[in-house]
């Protein structure tokens, strides 16, 4: 396991995240840029890539993690009990983290045992990657899962270089004082060299939390200085593997069964919604607007649809559960209202799909709905715009609250809480004429091109290594 980059000259990269991006057996990734991003930078200078290994274990028994190689990296999977998973992974990241930094105060449940559960995994994983990581490696940490990681593993020793990057929002600063823990939080993030996030308002928000609690400010140069430990600040939107899915977008069109479908929906002109199923994601406000759409454009009644491709996501949480009833119920009462014997107008899927068939379907549809209520970036928006066919583009209708926002500016920016809007947006994307759909797109598509994932990755490691290595 340790012969990986032992020739010594730079550090390895090792990456630490809950979940881990393993290639399956005919060695494709799962799909997401972030997968891919990840990968492609361990590959380049060898790594190791630790994590959950999806699997529970007994709760007697001894971790430590599995080690399994892959495309040259090293991956480390910790098992997990069910207890950890249920305090820590169903508890305090996605019962108390995920819904507070996403707004949804209403839906955070917090309790002690979840915030233990958090802490003790936390520790669980320094302690399984100490052995493991070498003295010029530089580490970095992925995610709300794990914001307490550096300081467990600096408690333990560590000196190596180590940043932390926030895929998701960062609250403003009322909305994060109702976690009990908040300022223990934002403690830990100090025993970072460098903290990333996605956009600048996360950034702001981050400050404005520091700086009410008198715990430290954000100085011009991203400096920052906390109970005097200094370190670095900055902004990293994530991005795509824009030239990669430029060319399976391509290739889809020559699918066998994208053909299908494509025959199948000649004559209708579709739009496609791609999301994971949570309630950050607006699905079922998506829905309420396109049939409100479809109520005031009669002329569109048998000649457009809605494919809503949503995978389940955090079964075991009830406020998934519920959003997953309702959505269905939803979907059912539009297609039985307005549907008819040829015609439904939403197709409603919980699979999930490859990042070809996505590709073919981005491709085909005419219309993105991405309409999250809020989103630390949102992929999907990238990925629409990269597979678009440049001779005839569809059109993006993205919310004004996705971090993907700040870069889309060709988009036609909606409020996801404003059904008519979007209806109103929707009927405005679909009639766009040809020269104004190929001016949005392709500034859109410069700016995905010239900030692409492998330039996020590069972008931070460069000003993690430039960063002060702690005294
Ligand atoms: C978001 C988070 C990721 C997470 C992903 C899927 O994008 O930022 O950290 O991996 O959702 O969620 P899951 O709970 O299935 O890992």
């Amino acid at each position: 396991i340790m012969s990986v980059g032992e020739d010594g000259g730079d550090g390895r990269l090792v990456i630490v995240s809950n979940r881990v991006a393993l290639p399956d057996e005919h060695g494709s990734l799962p799909p997401g840029g972030m997968a891919i991003a990840l990968n492609a930078a361990l590959k380049q200078r060898g790594g190791l890539w630790m994590g959950w290994s999806g699997k529970v274990r007994a709760e007697k028994k001894q971790v430590s993690p599995t080690m399994q190689e892959a495309n040259g990296i090293t991956y480390a999977l910790a098992d997990l009990s069910d207890k950890d998973l249920d305090e820590y992974y169903y508890g305090f990241a996605n019962r108390v983290l995920w819904p507070v930094f996403h707004c949804r105060v209403d839906l955070a449940e917090y309790n002690d045992a979840r915030k233990s559960g958090y802490y003790r995994v936390n520790r669980l994983f320094a302690e399984s990657l100490m052995p493991l990581h070498r003295e010029d490696d530089v580490i970095w940490v992925q995610d709300y899962h794990l914001i307490p990681l550096g300081k467990e593993l600096r408690e333990r020793g560590c000196r190596n270089r180590i940043g932390f990057f926030l895929h998701i929002p960062w609250p403003p600063a009322d909305i994060l004082a109702t976690v009990p823990v908040c300022e223990e939080l934002l403690e830990a993030l100090s025993f970072y060299d460098l903290v990333g996030f996605q956009t600048d308002d996360d950034l702001n928000n981050f400050a404005e939390c520091l700086s009410r609690r008198n715990l430290g400010r954000l100085m011009k140069d991203r400096s920052c200085l906390v109970k005097g430990r200094e370190f670095r600040c900055g902004v990293f939107p994530i991005g795509i593997d824009t030239a990669k899915f430029e060319s399976l977008a391509k290739l889809a069109t020559r699918d066998g069964d994208l053909q299908e479908v494509y025959k199948k929906t000649a004559g209708c002109d579709v739009a496609i919604g791609v999301d994971r199923l949570d309630y950050s994601k607006g699905i079922d406000q998506r829905i309420v607007a396109f049939r409100h759409f479809l109520d005031r454009n009669s002329h569109r009644v048998r000649k457009t649809l809605l494919l809503q491709i949503t995978p389940k996501s955090r079964g075991e949480i009830p406020a998934y559960l519920a959003l997953q009833k309702h959505i269905a119920e939803l979907v059912g009462s539009v297609n039985g209202e307005l549907g008819t014997i040829d015609w439904v107008p939403v197709h409603y899927t919980n699979r999930s799909h490859g990042p070809l068939e996505l590709a073919g379907l981005y491709r085909l549809a005419r219309v993105g709905l991405v309409t999250p209520l809020r989103d630390g970036m949102n992929l999907v928006a990238k990925e629409y715009v990269a597979a678009q066919d440049p001779s005839n583009p569809g059109v993006l209708v993205l919310s004004q609250f996705a971090g993907a926002a700040g870069k889309l500016e060709g988009a036609v920016l909606v409020n996801p809480y404003d059904p008519e809007a979007v209806a109103a947006s929707t009927e405005k994307a679909f009639r766009m004429s040809p020269e104004e759909r190929k001016d949005r797109w392709s500034a859109m598509k410069d700016s995905l091109i010239g900030h692409d994932v492998y330039r996020w990755c590069d972008g931070f490691l460069a000003k993690l290594e430039a960063a002060d290595l702690p005294a």
